[in-house]
């Protein structure tokens, strides 16, 4: 795409990649500030807003914005990985994010149903068990990664549990769950791409399976629930429904969760002060991972395109714009809060980010992420009160634009 086909108005900036290595490694260095709300980038063929009230007003609006192209791919996806991709029951618009009404409260109503309070409530003692086996494997060592060690395991081992996948098969979903933030969120090559398709279609065989197995022994699980959702009333939630509502859970959250931790233990690491102050009062957790999706989201970015031509950030826009809802930018937007900059263990009110998005998709997982956070960082702080970064590392990040957390961080558990 090029500046040419752009809305009149919008300023372009062609130098925006956020795929580009220098991006990926700090995106907040490219923040436009509050002079430039609205930019089109030719890079991804994207609006990209930047404001706290324009992206709340985005998500409030489903009739103007569709979420059809949340998990639409940025680059042309070659034919042969397309047959491959549908034949194996991966559609377009694959799953509940990027459906809008009535398909999207189809799924939604029965998935909110099974995913109640009760059973997120009943997982805190799994969690916590969780979190120390894991961290029982660590032990002593004086440096470790905390990613490999806690963030990546706990919300897999959590999320597979949760939904009733045996724990033989958890090493298999996690690796099919990275095959999809590169297709949906990355710029996969041509040459890539088939194998991505082939292990994405062997993904949505697999939950089709385990729903055919639970149906036949079902558990005391979310696969359960949402099968006597479907005894009740089989044509309000069929079988294929089911696989594709675990679809959505089993990548939803996991990649999610691992980065929010990896981002709240950085930044309560970065200054020893914070740490410190969350080792005395652990009362403070919470409060430390709002502050960290406000200030660091692990989903920096989501997306929408418009229904009707509308006017934003005083742009007119056709309709099929794609709007690139920058969260991260909304989380430093100084008009939403005050020093935005500034990481602040005492701000009132950090959960008014807008890190889970809003709206009719507002997160369903949100409850159970901020409780996976803030259960691994109790038990860091428990168990490492002197746990510090270990010096002069460089981060990296998997290169996509929704999903990020640093891929390794090693920590030190005594200075
Ligand atoms: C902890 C970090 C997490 C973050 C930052 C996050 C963020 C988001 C965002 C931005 C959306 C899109 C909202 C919108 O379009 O308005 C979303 C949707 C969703 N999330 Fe999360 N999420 C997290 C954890 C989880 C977990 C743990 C689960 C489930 C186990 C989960 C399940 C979902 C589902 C199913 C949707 C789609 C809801 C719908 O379309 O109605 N998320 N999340």
């Amino acid at each position: 795409m090029t500046a040419t086909t752009t809305a009149p108005g919008c300023p372009v900036d062609e130098s925006f990649d956020p795929l580009s290595p220098e991006f990926l490694a700090d995106p907040y260095a490219k923040l436009p500030g509050p002079a430039k709300p609205i930019f089109f980038a030719p890079s991804i063929g994207y609006y990209v807003l930047t404001r706290y009230a324009d992206i709340e007003a985005v998500f409030r609006d489903p009739a103007s914005y569709s979420a059809a192209v949340a998990q639409a791919p940025l680059v042309a996806i070659i034919p042969e990985a397309q047959r491959i991709l549908l034949a194996g029951g991966h559609k377009p618009q694959p799953s509940m994010v990027s459906l809008d009404e009535p398909e999207h409260a189809r799924l939604r109503k029965p998935a909110a149903r099974a995913f109640s309070m009760k059973r997120v409530t009943a997982m805190i003692p799994v969690i916590e068990a969780t979190a120390a086996r894991l961290l029982d494997a660590v032990g002593q060592a004086q440096e470790f990664d905390l990613v490999a060690a806690l963030a990546f395991p706990l919300p897999a081992n959590i999320v597979f549990a949760l939904m009733g996948v045996p724990a033989e098969d958890y090493a298999r979903l996690k690796h099919w769950c990275g095959y999809r933030a590169a297709l949906g969120w990355g710029r996969p090559a041509p040459e890539d791409q088939v194998d991505i398709a082939a292990n994405i279609a062997a993904y949505r065989k697999y939950l089709r399976d385990l729903v055919d197995a639970k149906v036949r022994e079902p558990g005391d699980d979310l696969a359960g629930d949402l099968i006597a959702i479907h005894r009740e009333e089989p044509d309000r939630l069929t079988l294929d429904e089911i696989a594709s509502i675990l679809f959505s859970l089993s990548f939803a959250g996991h990649e999610t969760t691992t980065g929010l931790i990896g981002n709240t233990v950085r930044r309560l690491l970065e200054d020893p002060g914070r740490w410190a102050d969350i080792v005395a009062h652990p009362e403070l957790i919470p409060k430390a991972v709002e502050e960290t999706l406000r200030y660091d989201p692990s989903v920096p970015v989501w997306r929408r395109v418009t229904t009707r031509p509308v006017t934003l950030a005083g742009v007119d826009l056709p309709e099929g714009a794609r709007l690139f809802l920058w969260l991260a930018a909304a989380g430093r937007d100084e008009a939403a809060f005050d020093h935005p900059g500034y990481f602040d263990l005492y701000r009132p009110e950090p959960e008014r980010h807008l890190a889970f998005g809003k709206g009719l998709h507002y997160c369903l997982g949100a409850n159970l992420g901020r409780l996976e956070a803030q259960i691994a960082v109790a038990e860091l702080a428990r168990r490492y009160p002197r746990l510090r970064l270990a010096p002069d590392q460089p981060l990296s990040f998997h290169p996509n634009i929704s999903f990020r957390g640093p891929q390794v961080l090693k920590v030190r558990s005594r200075p």
